[in-house]
Parts: structure tokens; sequence; C-alpha cells
């Protein structure tokens, strides 16, 4: 399936590399993401068993990606996942100047020694929230820099303010007018403390990029502590920076001249890894899940130990099995280590098949439940107040047409799909391959009954020419 693309001259030097060759296309202007009508057509109800290898962190990915913009040098990045996201950034770069090379399906160099511009194409830079990187790493470069507003998934008000806050201390004037963000350090950037008002994580990562390489010493003070944000520190530190504490919640950056290049691979995904452990509890089954940090899964592990899930840490794997009947428990999103905001639709959907009353309640973003209409089509017993869902355990769910309506509720889509008897179609499904490598592929060799579907006619057109033919 071709993602959307719009990149005009890449280098495959080996064909192993035709899956990512594919995704960077050389279909001149062609943007398809947010028009698809491509659906997933899952046969539910039966057990997960096998085996699952996790692709690199998209979080993570889509900052490191904008920060090798700092680098005068090329950045070989290991463990690219292949997801819609990262094609964008990589689009994003190539437009500014960049060099790309794809040496395999998971491995690119990104030699931005020669960029010049500051400024991307808005069609570009607007569908993705992670496109703000770009703030941080042009900043940190040029001192200047012309960047769209974010966009990315729509569950609430999503403000910049403490990025802007940040940018303002190191130095820099920053305005937003006609949709794009223009920020200015006429005079360089020079380290201060931020104190951040609330745990961001884009505000820890932007002003860690810009800070990189101003002049002196800059304190993050209340900064966020996610894995990607650790990260995104040793992918800048290994390129040349001097950022001490990423992970914890004071981060100090030593300003540097310059950033050269090196080698860097991305941590395994928490989120995606966490996704498959929530499709496991919910289905039932055994599934080792390869190639993950099982430490960063404490958070989601716990609470799935409680709904009655056995799970085993390995070296670099996790093995979920649940066979018995799922329990009730009570979970609040919060900055890692809490439970992940990202997993909270998931968990939810695991929950709707839990015995007994769970309360959940979305601490991180305001308005993360637009998916329970979709879940209830499925006979989900849910409540909604304003941040908590008050969920009653059903028997089991029955299969119905639903749609995505951001990247992690059409995960909690496809879950839901896989435990429903019947055949569930999911649309709307460029949400999911936004941040899901594969998904399909994946959950097929776990025995999943899903299709991809490429995007059918007008489905209101189709009775009338199947009647006529
Ligand atoms: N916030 C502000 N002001 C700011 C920035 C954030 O008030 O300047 C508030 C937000 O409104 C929100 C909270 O702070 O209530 C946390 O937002 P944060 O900045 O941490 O979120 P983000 O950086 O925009 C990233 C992930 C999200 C994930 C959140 C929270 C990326 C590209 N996105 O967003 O991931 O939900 O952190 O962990 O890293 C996803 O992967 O599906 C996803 C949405």
């Amino acid at each position: 399936m071709d993602i959307l693309l719009y990149i005009i001259e890449i280098r495959v030097t080996d064909p192993d590399a035709a899956a990512l060759g594919r995704m960077l296309g050389t279909d001149k202007n062609r943007i398809r993401e947010g028009e698809s009508l491509d659906q997933y057509i899952i046969r539910g109800g039966a057990p997960l068993y096998g085996e699952v290898e996790i692709s690199g962190a998209k979080n993570a990915a889509v900052a490191i990606i904008p920060a090798a913009l700092m680098v005068e040098g090329v950045c070989r990045i290991e463990n690219i996942p292949q997801i819609s996201d990262v094609t964008m950034l990589l689009n994003i770069l190539k437009e500014m100047g960049a060099h790309i090379r794809i040496i395999n399906k998971t491995t690119i160099d990104i030699d931005c020694s020669n960029v010049e511009k500051t400024i991307a194409p808005f069609e570009l830079m607007r569908r993705i929230r992670a496109s703000y990187y770009l703030i941080g790493a042009e900043l940190g470069r040029f001192g200047r820099a012309e960047v769209a507003m974010p966009g990315g998934c729509n569950f609430g008000v999503r403000p910049i303010d403490q990025h802007v806050k940040g940018f303002g201390i190191l130095g820099a004037s920053v305005e937003v007018k006609n949709g794009m963000v223009y920020a200015t350090a006429e005079n360089g950037l020079s380290g201060g403390t931020v104190y951040l008002d609330v745990v961001s994580v884009g505000a820890t990562m932007n002003i860690m990029m810009a800070a990189t390489m101003a002049q002196g010493k800059t304190t993050i003070e209340n900064a966020a502590k996610e894995p990607h944000i650790v990260d995104l520190a040793n992918f800048l530190n290994s390129m040349g920076a001097d950022i001490r504490g990423a992970g914890t919640s004071v981060i100090r950056i030593y300003g540097v001249k310059k950033l050269t290049g090196g080698f860097y691979s991305i941590i395994p995904d928490q989120i995606e890894a966490g996704t498959y452990l929530a499709a496991v509890a919910a289905t039932g089954g055994q599934v080792l899940i390869k190639n993950v940090i099982p430490k960063h899964l404490d958070c989601i592990t716990q609470k799935l130990i409680e709904m009655g899930v056995s799970i085993t840490d390995l070296d670099e794997a996790v093995l979920v099995k649940r066979e018995g009947p799922l329990y009730k428990a009570n979970v609040k999103t919060m900055p890692y280590p809490g439970f992940p905001t990202d997993m909270q639709p998931q968990i939810v959907t695991a929950l709707c098949l839990a015995k007994g009353i769970s309360i959940v309640t979305e601490s991180v973003w305001d308005n993360r439940y637009k998916y329970v209409a979709e879940l209830r089509k499925m006979g989900a017993q849910i409540q909604v107040d304003g941040k908590t869902a008050v969920i009653e355990g059903v028997s089991g769910l029955t299969s119905a047409p639903i749609a995505a309506c951001d990247l992690r509720a059409g995960a909690a889509m496809v879950i839901a799909g896989l435990c429903a008897k019947g055949e569930t179609i999911v649309e709307q499904i460029h949400y999911i391959e936004r941040g899901y490598e594969d998904i399909v592929g994946k959950l097929k060799a776990l025995g999943a009954k899903i299709d991809y579907m490429p995007s059918p006619t007008d489905p209101l057109a189709r009775p009338i020419l199947q009647a006529i033919s």
C-alpha cells in the first residue's frame, strides 16, 4: 500500500530497502493522507498466538529526524519505523535540501550539511504534530525558524506555550501568524533556566534541541521523563552534544559549537509493544513480544497483571499470556513513569471485556474519549463524564463498521475488531498507519484474520452497480 508521497530524489543502495523506498515513492505531488477510504476488514473472536517484532519508537523517530537537521555531517539512523509520520518528516527534510540515503529497510543516512533553507512546504508540515520539532532544530542551527503550526491527532486544545516560553528564555522572539510560527534569535541563543509549567514531552524535546548549540548552560526543570526524551538526548550526545540528566525532571544542556555525524539506533516503541500486550489481554492467547525494553513497559504490564494477564520479562522480550477471565482495574493516565495516555484507548477496550466496573481517568489530554462512541456500537458499556470513563464489562463485543478518530483510538478499534465475532470494518485507517508499522502483517502472523482493503468504490454506489451487472 502506498502511503503518501512527495519526494524528489532518493538513492536506494540496497534492493532490500524496496519497502522503505516505496514509502518514499517517486510519485510526485501525491498526498493522500486524510483522504483515504482504505479499510481494515477483521473477522474477530479468536485468540492471538505467536511472536511479534516491535519496530523503532515513533515518538523518538519523529524528534530524532528533525534533530538531524542540526548535524553537519552524515547521521546513520537505525531502527527507523516504516510509518507515515516518518515518511512525512523525511520528505520535509528532503524538501529543505537534505540528502537522504536508504541503506536498508530500517536504516537511513541523513546528511543536512548543505541545508540552508529554514522553510519547508506548508502542506507537509501542517499535517503532523512533530513538525514543531523543526522549530527547536532550526533555531538551534540557524538562529531562525519558520514552521507551520502543528497538526496531528485531535484530542483537545494542543497549545505550544511552553515551547514558546522556553525559546524566549533562550533569547528568541517568537510570533505566530497566518498559521505559521516565526522564531528568530538575532544575536544567537544563550542558555537560561526554563521551568515548565506543565510536564510536556514536546516542550522538553524542543527546548533541548534549541539549547544544544546555545551559548552556555541551559537547565530545564519539571522536564518530561519519557523514554523518547532520553533517546533524543542520547542521539544528540552521540553527535557531539553535552546533555545531562535526561530521564529525570532536571535536564542540563551545555551548549556546543557544532554537531557532527555519527551512528544511532532508535529505541523500540513502548506504545506499539503496549498495544500488542493489550490486544492479547483482550483476545486471550499467548504471544512473545520481541525487540522491547521490558523496563519501559512496566507502567503498562503492572496494570495488565492486575487485570489477570500473565507477563514474563525476558532479556529483550516479554511473554504475554491470558487464558482465564480479565478483571476490572482503575487506570489514571500520567506522564512517564505513569500509565501512558497513548495506551488509554487500548486499555479501555480490554476493560470492556473485564469482569466488574473499571474507572479510567485521562489526566493528560482534555478530550481523548471520542472513540468511545465507536465501541458503544459494538455493545460496550461505557459512560464518559469529562475526563473519567466508567466501563462495565460485557461478555463479548459484536462486530460493526467503525472508524479510527486518531492514531491510538485506531489501534483500539483494531483490538475491538479482533475480539468481536463477525466482520468488523475499520475506516479512517490512515490514522493507524501514522504510527503502526505493518499492523496487518504483524497481526496476521499472530493468527488474526485481518485484511487491508484499498479504497472501495463509493459504498453508496456499489449496490446499484451490483444490481445492474
Ligand atoms: N501542554 C501545554 N502547553 C504546551 C505543551 C503541552 O499546556 O506548550 C499540555 C498539553 O495540552 C497536554 C500536556 O501538556 O495537556 C502534555 O502535552 P505534551 O506536550 O507532553 O504532548 P505532545 O508533546 O504534544 C507527545 C506525543 C503524544 C503523547 C503526549 C503525551 C509526540 C509526537 N507526541 O505529544 O503522542 O500523547 O506526548 O505523552 O511525541 C501519540 O503517539 O499517539 C501521541 C499523541
